[in-house]
């Protein structure tokens, strides 16, 4: 269904299989993450009215999906956990915020993050 290249690794499914909670708790807090950094992408970034609007969007579908998982958890009896901090994303956050320069536009501040 997918087209993938290989099979699944059976140890990978079944540990999924045994912490499945925590996997729908880390995806939703993963989509409720994507509709937060629209929603700071556009605080940030106002005057850009065709990416204000592109971003509204994303942010929207973004809460969709953040919905739907929570169903699924709901309807399974399971609880959603707390969010899960990630070292890697607050690393790379870190980074890019001591990089931000509210004078340069967003196209040029993405540049400038992602050139290092
Ligand atoms: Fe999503």
């Amino acid at each position: 269904m997918l087209g993938l290249k290989l099979l699944t690794d059976p140890r990978w499914a079944n540990i999924a299989e045994g912490n499945l909670e925590e996997i729908l708790t880390d995806h939703a807090w993963c989509e409720q993450k994507a509709a937060s950094n629209a929603i700071s992408l556009i605080t940030n970034n106002s005057e850009h009215e065709d990416l204000v609007h592109e971003l509204t969007a994303i942010a929207i579908e973004e809460m969709e999906h953040f919905k739907m998982v929570i169903d699924i958890i709901k309807e399974r009896g399971y609880t959603l956990g707390r969010e899960r901090k990630d070292d890697y994303v607050g690393q790379l956050m870190k980074f890019s915020k001591k990089r931000w320069q509210p004078e340069y536009g967003f196209y040029r501040q993405t540049t400038i993050c992602c050139d290092d």
